[in-house]
């Protein structure tokens, strides 16, 4: 079928796990308390709330997902469709914003999102990482399409 069902119950803390749904891959990341007290004020976001693209409901927050904790996006960029990269909090390079605080780097051009799939201004990505249509079907059961 189109809709695929995930048990994420032994996700723990800052773990990240991808299921692949429609031929996409799906990431889902249970964010600690402090990866969701950085989202509140990150800088330099070229649309902080998702008020520009194509996005559920559900999307257009600051964590862009249903429960805070829990980030569900598909993980292509919304570039030109490569694979972004997991780049942890402290990494320092030319590519990622100054006081890194961890997020997603797609190599092809050097879009970066924050660990809600936002994109930071400047980069070549024109809108935030997908959030695909979702529920819970159960407290730690997902059910993606
Ligand atoms: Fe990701 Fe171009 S495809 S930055």
């Amino acid at each position: 079928g189109a809709s695929v069902e995930v048990d994420i119950s032994g996700l723990a803390p800052g773990e990240m796990t991808t299921v692949e749904w429609r031929g996409k891959p799906v990431w889902i990341l249970r964010r600690t308390p402090e990866m969701l007290a950085d989202l509140k004020d990150m800088p330099d976001l070229a649309d902080p709330e998702s008020k520009k693209d194509q996005q559920p409901e559900y999307a257009r927050n600051t964590e862009r997902s249903i429960k805070p904790e829990y980030l569900v996006t598909v993980g292509i960029c919304t570039h030109l469709g490569c694979s972004p990269v997991t780049l942890p909090e402290g990494t320092a390079n030319t590519s990622v914003p100054a006081d890194w605080k961890g997020g997603f780097f797609c190599p092809c051009h050097g879009s970066t999102f924050d660990l809600a799939g936002r994109v930071f201004k400047n980069k070549p990505a024109p809108t935030n990482l997908e959030v695909p249509p979702h529920k819970y079907v159960a407290d730690t059961r997902l059910l993606i399409g």
